[in-house]
């Protein structure tokens, strides 16, 4: 079995269709401008699926699309297709800013989609509007719902908490997601990219948001999916629904992330704060062969030594503290989280 230098094999694939978005959330990619990467070097469908099979190959079973935004690459339903006939794959899903998907669900599910993750920080619209600086809150709500009555399933809400911003949304968050049944998950605010003014003090730790929703709403942990998910999920104790915290900055999950990234013009990333990917476009196109591709992927795997959120905390927790302009990332909008 392909593991890495912790003996983390790869199990996951995110696959960034395009690094656009229509949104510009505060905390992802606040610039209007941006420099965004060329039509041309972006992945065609056969590409990606052709990278698809060959992580599958090596161990992948969960494929996730993001972007950017995926739903503004068009016809994203026509890879879903040729991704859902890929066999060895158990899981196949996507993140999306739910702008579009009111009018995109029903050809999604068509093609094979099962589930979906939807980012909504606030049900507050002028709040909404402010944190993602262009969103409108009902699309994405009729989005949602769009989603739900083409029966996508489950379909998760990931919430982004923010200090002084959104921290006051969490119960709202929770008795919509309650009422609708979805299943919501609260995400410490990280230092992704460059451009989000991160700072510690801004960051809602998991402790602080689980104290909040059992103030109100009871919790017992049933722990991580799989032991090895990203989420510690939680149970209301009456019964109806449940939500998960992605404490990536106070509980970090590296030891067992088994995750690549592969962004939209073709580079296999390693962790959500590397400084570089490895190029596997000019491999595509330069009629490198199949088990040339292979090798080159599994060797970047086995040298993989990231555990950047790991890091993150021994230095937060030292005398030195921690400084996330010390370390350039790729922006999180080319790698979709
Ligand atoms: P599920 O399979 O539905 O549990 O999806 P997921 O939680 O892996 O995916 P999603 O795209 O909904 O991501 C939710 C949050 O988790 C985002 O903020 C991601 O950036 C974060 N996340 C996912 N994987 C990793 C990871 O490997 N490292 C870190 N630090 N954060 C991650
Ligand atoms: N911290 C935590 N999560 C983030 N996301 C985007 N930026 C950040 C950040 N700085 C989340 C989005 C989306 C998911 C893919 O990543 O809310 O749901
Ligand atoms: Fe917001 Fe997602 Fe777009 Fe980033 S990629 S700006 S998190 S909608
Ligand atoms: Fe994986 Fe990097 Fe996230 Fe750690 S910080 S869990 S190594 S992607």
């Amino acid at each position: 079995m392909l593991v890495d230098t912790f003996n983390r094999p790869v199990k996951d694939l995110r696959i960034s269709v395009t690094d656009r978005c229509n949104f510009r959330c505060t905390y992802c990619m606040p610039f209007d401008e941006y420099t965004w990467i060329n039509k041309k070097e972006i992945l065609s469908f056969e590409e990606i699926a052709r990278l698809a099979k060959f992580f599958v190959q090596l161990g992948v079973d969960k494929i996730r699309l993001t972007g950017g935004e995926p739903l503004v690459r068009q016809d994203l339903d026509k890879l879903i297709d040729k991704l859902s006939s890929l066999s060895g794959l158990n899981d196949l899903s996507l993140t999306t800013n739910g702008s579009l998907l009111a009018d995109k669900a029903p050809a999604l599910k068509a093609a094979g989609l099962k589930r979906i993750n939807v980012s909504i920080d606030t049900l507050n619209p002028e709040k909404f509007k402010r944190m993602t600086k262009r969103g409108d809150l009902s699309k994405v709500l009729d989005g949602i719902f769009a989603a739900k009555s083409n029966g996508l399933h489950p379909i998760k809400i990931n919430a982004v908490i923010e200090r002084d911003v959104n921290d006051d949304d969490i119960i709202e968050l929770v008795e919509f997601s309650r009422e609708n049944g979805f299943a919501i998950r609260f995400i410490e605010y990280m230092d992704v990219g460059n451009s989000n003014s991160w700072t510690s003090q801004k960051m809602v730790s998991k402790k602080e948001i689980l104290e909040t929703i059992n103030g109100r709403f009871p919790l017992t942990e049933v722990g991580r999916n799989g032991g090895t998910a990203p989420s510690v999920d939680y149970q209301f104790t009456d019964g109806r629904g449940d939500i998960g915290v992605i404490a990536s900055v106070t509980e970090p999950f590296c030891s067992s992330c088994t995750r690549a990234r592969l962004t939209a013009d073709g580079r296999l990333v390693t962790c959500l704060f590397s400084q570089t990917g490895h190029d596997l476009k000019s491999l595509l196109r330069d009629g490198s062969t199949d088990e040339d591709i292979l090798e080159v992927i599994a060797s970047a795997w086995r040298k993989r030594r990231d555990r950047y959120s790991d890091e993150r905390l021994e230095a937060l927790l030292s005398s030195n503290g921690y400084d996330p302009r010390q370390h350039g990332k790729i922006e999180m909008i080319t790698l979709g989280g």
